[in-house]
């Protein structure tokens, strides 16, 4: 009999499976059960060092499949759930933005309902796991809070928008009890490489050219995976019911600078002569309605739950930047199939 039996939606993705190895380690008295479709973002070969772990379970399903959730919930009485599945790219959701209503609004919808049917009593938790994009864009000053307005400006930030404000709905219309955590851009091992950080290490072990959008002046903060997965189990397991905690690392880079890093740091692991990976740099065309800036305010969570990252940046990249020098076969795994089509659309005739 376990304590809880935990849902983690998306759990073989990125976060997610960072997430699910920090439980299923941390907490052997809770069954966790990494529930996920498997599209081209989750890969089971991120999760197989828990794969034999007694208190682990997969379950391959669509977050959208009303059916498979209910019967999900009843097989494994399930008692609280994390919610990460979703698809995760603005770039996909500028060339596909339906994909992102079905799995990130009608999919977490579709969760919270089976949620609110089967629950009975407050001992359960809904923790909707979102982004700061669905607060928009910054300028040169200020940072998001909690009580920012959303102002979400692209297909994806809308989707995960849309979700954050179906999940608040349920609580107040229905009372489920939910939590909502907005994060910063993450970075670490296991990042599916159409993201910033790794696509760029991969194409500058290939010799590569390194595509910049825009001027390379748009600004991130950036976080450790590994710590936005600690901030996820704190306000999971201490954090008020109902309320809203953004997550980040006081952290701010502009994306020229920081891929210029990675170039200095990539040509002294690769023991190439200093300035040559910078050379691979290439300005691209800008992503339509690129957002200018984000940067999170968590004093919140700093002042409520007593979490803070645990490691500066430049530790971290090092980390990361290590991890995929030496799993070049996860890498190769991935880029080896669609994702070359994938990459000629996106990147051909930029
Ligand atoms: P990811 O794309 O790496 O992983 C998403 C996972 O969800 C994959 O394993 C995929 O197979 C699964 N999935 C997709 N559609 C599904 C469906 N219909 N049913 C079941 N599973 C499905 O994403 P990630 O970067 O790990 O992000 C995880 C969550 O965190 C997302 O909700 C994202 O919005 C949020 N988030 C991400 C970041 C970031 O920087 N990556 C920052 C803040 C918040
Ligand atoms: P990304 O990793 O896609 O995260 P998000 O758009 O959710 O913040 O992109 C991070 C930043 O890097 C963003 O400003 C877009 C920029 N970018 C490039 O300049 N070139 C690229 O090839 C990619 C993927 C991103």
């Amino acid at each position: 009999m376990w304590e809880k039996n935990i849902l983690i939606t998306g759990g073989a993705g990125f976060i997610g499976s960072h997430l699910v190895r920090l439980m299923v380690n941390k907490y052997p008295t809770y069954r966790i059960i990494c529930l996920d479709k498997l599209t081209y973002a989750g890969n089971l070969k991120n999760l197989t060092d828990v794969d034999n772990a007694p208190n682990y379970a997969f379950v391959k399903a669509d977050i959208v499949d009303a059916e498979a959730m209910k019967s999900v919930f009843a097989e494994y009485e399930i008692s609280d759930v994390i919610h990460l599945a979703a698809e995760s790219h603005v770039d996909r959701s500028i060339e596909g933005p339906m994909e992102f209503v079905m799995t990130n609004v009608v999919g977490t919808v579709n969760l919270l309902q089976v949620a609110k049917d089967s629950w009975k009593g407050d001992d359960h938790v809904f923790h909707h796991v979102s982004t700061d994009e669905v607060y928009g864009s910054l300028g040169e000053d200020g940072l998001f809070e909690e009580t920012t307005a959303y102002d979400p400006r692209s297909p994806y930030s809308s989707s995960k928008a849309s979700s954050d404000h179906f999940v608040r709905a349920f609580h107040h219309t229905y009372g489920l009890p939910i939590k909502i955590s907005n994060c910063s851009n993450n970075y670490g091992s296991h990042q599916f490489p159409e993201k910033l950080i790794p696509l760029m290490i991969n194409n500058i072990v290939n010799n590569k050219p390194l595509p910049i959008y825009g001027k390379g002046e748009n600004i991130r903060d950036w976080l450790w995976v590994n710590d936005h997965a600690s901030a996820i189990e704190t306000i999971f397991s201490k954090g008020r019911i109902g309320e809203s905690y953004n997550v980040g690392g006081l952290n701010e880079w502009t994306n020229i600078d920081l891929v210029k890093y990675l170039c200095r740091l990539l040509d002294k692991k690769l023991n190439r002569a200093e300035g040559e990976s910078e050379k691979l740099i290439t300005y691209v065309t800008d992503r339509a309605g690129h957002d200018m800036r984000y940067a999170i305010d968590a004093s919140k969570i700093e002042a409520e739950l007593n979490w803070k990252p645990s490691l500066k940046f430049e530790e971290g990249l090092e980390i990361t930047v290590d991890w995929y020098l030496k799993n070049t076969e996860w890498t190769n795994e991935i880029t080896s199939g669609s994702y070359r089509d994938y990459y000629d659309t996106m990147y051909q005739n930029r």
